[in-house]
């Protein structure tokens, strides 16, 4: 095949993604011609530590001044895998502003900027894309973009964090205690030595307003999601989880409500063992998608790390260099439907509330008119005994998030209720 074209790229960051996207770039840069029709040059590097070496980018190529590869007119494809919020967002709106296409890792910085960076792109007519941003190498985007744009989709449930699904997965295998996890986590590597972003959901929470924005056609950003960490959660409520059948998992859940708005929230959640979502284990990630016609899809693979990352990175690439060669364009956002952001208040769950009360007369028939004078049907209790005090384990049926904290409120002012120990959501199957 002749090669017209000679693309070059110019890369932002270069640390576990992209000296990835450094190497494939030189490894395969064969396929990658026979594949898009033009030749793709890595051409500049914008690095913090330029006197470091790497493998794959010759020194001439690295620069630590990062304006000068966005500003730079004989580069044509900027990927940016340097993350934080700022200069990221500076130099993405520089790079499309001088007409380059771009890609971007950057969940954190598309969950609160996207909107600008997208009518960015669409003003200058150039293509932004961002696989690798949700899901690292798993095609999740595209498809929600492409393959089933034609549907409707109803809910999207997604294992989104690799650190807290390897926690919970651990805890739930080895009946091991969060703070010992998070630990071991740490010392192998899996989690970050501040592991904050991770086990708070705010990582997840990224992750959910743009799966929400690209299922739903609407503006999503960070601040609509309701979010909730793993850091909670205790050996004895995954041991609950487990006696009855199910498991804890933090799930992004971006749904329709009956009211026709969208809720979009991070939380620890109990799915049933037969979920598909509940067979991914340690740091995999998943996407579960519900719509009208297409009925239930799972996207799974390796949601981080240098090489699967790189694998998205690189086919966004492709397809970018594919429509400079065909003179064709990738769809902008689709934001036209404007649906509204659900309040958490009106979104109705299942929960499971696990109580310590005293064990005598009573007790029981009291917990249970709080339950009902705030409207929220029981669904189970489970009482065992431990002495003079015992452990109620309540799963309601299905209740809006107000009237279930309000229930709280009571039970923990109640005289019959030493603690409330927890509150976690039960996912109910699909409609
Ligand atoms: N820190 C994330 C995780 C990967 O643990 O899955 C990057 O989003």
């Amino acid at each position: 095949m002749t090669n017209s074209k000679n693309l070059k790229v110019g890369m932002l960051g270069c640390g576990v993604v992209g000296s990835n996207v450094a190497r494939l770039l030189h490894e395969d840069s064969g396929d990658f011609a026979a594949r898009s029709g033009a030749t793709l040059t890595l051409a500049k590097v914008a690095v913090k530590n330029v006197s470091a070496k790497r493998d794959h980018v010759p020194a001439s190529i690295i620069t630590s001044d990062a304006l000068s590869v966005v500003n730079d007119p004989s580069i044509d494809i900027i990927i940016e895998v340097m993350g934080g919020i700022e200069p990221a967002r500076e130099m993405l709106l520089a790079a499309i502003k001088n007409g380059k296409s771009v890609i971007t890792a950057n969940k954190a910085l598309l969950g609160l900027h996207g909107a600008e960076l997208f009518e960015a792109a669409d003003k200058n007519g150039v293509d932004l894309y961002y696989e690798a941003a949700v899901g690292g190498a798993i095609p999740i985007l595209r498809p929600l973009r492409e393959s089933i744009v034609g549907d409707h989709v109803h809910r999207v449930m997604g294992i989104v964090n690799g650190t807290t699904n390897y926690i919970l997965t651990k805890m739930d295998e080895e009946g091991s205690a969060f703070a010992d996890v998070l630990k071991e986590a740490q010392a192998l590597g899996f989690a970050e030595a501040d592991p904050t972003a991770d086990i708070e959901g705010h990582d997840a929470a990224a992750k959910a307003a743009i799966l929400a924005g690209l299922a739903f056609h609407t503006r999503v950003t960070t601040k609509d999601v309701s979010c909730e960490g793993i850091s909670k959660i205790s050996a004895r409520d995954v041991a609950v989880a487990r006696e009855m059948d199910h498991v804890i998992k933090l799930l992004a859940i971006a749904e329709l409500t009956a009211d026709q708005q969208v809720s979009v929230r991070v939380h620890p959640t109990l799915i049933s063992r037969q979920h598909p979502l509940a067979s991914v284990r340690n740091a995999f990630n998943a996407v579960f998608v519900e719509a009208e016609s297409a009925g239930e899809l799972m996207f799974y693979g390796r949601g981080a790390g240098g090489a699967p990352t790189a694998s998205a990175v690189l086919g966004d690439l492709i397809a970018i260099a594919r429509n400079k060669t065909n003179g064709g364009e990738g769809h902008g956002e689709s934001d036209y439907a404007e649906i509204s952001i659900a309040p958490l208040d009106n979104v109705k769950s299942r929960y499971l509330i696990r109580l310590d009360v005293a064990d005598k007369p009573g007790v029981l028939a009291t917990v249970a008119q709080l339950f009902a004078s705030n409207s929220v049907s029981i669904e189970t209790v489970r009482q065992s005994g431990r002495g003079d005090s015992a452990e109620l384990i309540v799963a309601t049926h299905s209740a809006p998030e107000s009237s279930l904290k309000k229930t709280v409120e009571a039970l923990a002012k109640s005289d019959v209720v030493k603690k409330v120990e927890s509150v976690l959501h039960i996912e109910s199957s699909s409609r």
